[in-house]
């Protein structure tokens, strides 16, 4: 049932069991690019087959890295950033803002012209946020009304210190990876701090000045070939963590789940709302932490909870899963300063609102975020994922909680991060709970 289109969700008394998540989609993208940077073979343990990671590949593939699954490990050989050749077409990036983002940084520094394409949405999200640095930087970048296509032509770089205008690791990412090929140091300065698998993953200088972080790069700086172990994905484990928050009788178990401090906000949220979540074996794989995670029913049920400012990019892609919780938790929930979510794979502020409405609860939209007034029970609807992955899935678990069966439509999203989401949803209620329509 990996990819159905439409799939009905019936509401579960109870779920357990061992949950398997795909490896981290944002570390995944990241290792690729950097495997294909470096000079000698990299193996990757742990990368997942969603449709984003892959999107990647399929573009270096495109510029002619060599790239090959063997004995579960993905192996690339990467011959330095002057290994890459023009491509013979556009780059497909298909859903994928990382891959465009990331990808626009690596091909700011190669001397030949390429274009990157996407699907629909990603063709719709703002790219002048990219092109601007790049564009400091050196590179000819061409948009059209700051959307993709989005053409590059790079060559040499100097260094640039930048303030990021939006919090958006993608675009810290784009910066940090054209400035390893620029002449002289490339700094980013961030105030509400992003994810920070990249600099992690190059073993970045990061200066922390108040409420500011400085992260720098050494134009040359070498990347080097070798191992990355790719931990399984927070923002997958994520639907579990709220599933088990909701349902009556739960009993969880997600292993080897990422950590990154920088990721896990949710994590927090939840336990503040009165979640039960244990963090046990907690320990370091590739630079990035990693734990086991067991979910047991709140005792006294969820309540609600304000959150906003600098927290947010730390929760970004969980909130409309945080809506949820909200919606079967008693009291209000607050989610503020959020109007980022307007420019991801769909309007994840109406998207969430609608889909939560329909299914009886009380949600507000705000400009820059959700209003929920918890306590309203939830009942089955026909809903909608806008072909957002992580709608269709936050979704599926409001169904879980709800008194009568779920339709949701555009299920096929989930594979964009999470192929195996519907079988693994299905498997943790015991069977027979999401039936495939079409
Ligand atoms: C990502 C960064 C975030 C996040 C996206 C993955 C990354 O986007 O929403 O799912 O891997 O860098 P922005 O950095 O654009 O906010």
């Amino acid at each position: 049932m990996n990819t159905p289109h439409t799939v009905t969700v019936e509401p579960a008394i109870a779920v357990a069991g061992r949950v398997v998540l795909p490896g981290d989609k944002s570390i995944a993208h990241r290792a690729a690019l950097l495997a294909a940077l470096a000079e000698g073979e990299t193996e990757i343990t742990g990368f997942p087959d969603a449709a984003d990671p892959q999107s990647t590949l399929a573009c270096l593939r495109a510029l002619g890295v060599g790239v090959e699954h063997r004995d579960e490990s993905l192996f690339v050989q990467g011959r330095g950033p002057d290994g890459l050749r023009q491509p013979d077409g556009p780059l497909d990036c298909g859903n994928s803002g990382t891959t465009m983002r990331l990808l626009a940084g690596v091909l700011a520094g190669r001397p030949f012209p390429a274009t990157l394409t996407g699907d629909a949405s990603l063709s719709s999200r703002p790219m002048a946020r990219v092109a601007e640095p790049l564009g400091l930087m050196g590179a000819t970048v061409g948009l059209t009304d700051g959307h993709a296509p989005l053409t590059i032509t790079g060559g040499r770089l100097r260094g640039i210190e930048y303030r990021l205008p939006v919090a958006s690791a993608q675009v810290k990412s784009a910066v940090l990876l054209a400035g390893l090929q620029a002449e002289g140091t490339t700094t980013i300065i961030e105030t509400a701090p992003s994810r920070d698998h990249t600099e992690r993953m190059l073993g970045l200088s990061v200066l922390e000045l108040g409420t500011e972080r400085y992260v720098t790069v050494e134009g040359g700086r070498r990347v080097p070939a070798g191992l990355w172990v790719v931990p399984r994905d927070f923002s997958a484990a994520a639907f579990f963590l709220v599933a088990g928050s909701i349902v009556e009788n739960a009993t969880l178990e997600l292993t080897g789940v990422g950590l990154n401090p920088s990721r896990s906000a949710l994590l927090d949220v939840l336990t503040a709302m009165g979640a039960r979540i244990e963090v046990l074996n907690e320990r370091e794989r590739g630079r990035e932490p990693l734990a086991d995670l067991r979910i047991y029913t709140p005792k006294n049920g969820l309540t609600g909870v304000e959150v906003g400012g600098a927290l947010i990019p730390n929760l970004l892609d969980e909130i409309p899963l945080l809506a949820v919780a909200a919606a079967c938790a008693q009291g209000r929930t607050v989610i503020r300063d959020a109007a980022e979510l307007r420019v991801k794979e769909t309007d994840r502020l109406a998207a969430t609102a609608a889909f939560l409405t329909a299914m009886g609860a009380k949600v507000t939209e705000i400009i820059d975020g959700l209003v929920i007034e918890g306590g309203h029970p939830l009942h089955g609807a026909a809903v909608e994922s806008h072909g957002d992955h992580r709608i269709a899935m936050a979704a599926g678990v409001a169904a879980l909680a709800a008194s009568s069966p779920t339709t949701i439509h555009g299920a096929d999203a989930a594979a964009i991060s999470f192929p195996g989401f519907w079988t693994e949803l299905d498997g943790l209620t015991g069977g027979g709970t999401v039936t495939v329509v079409d």
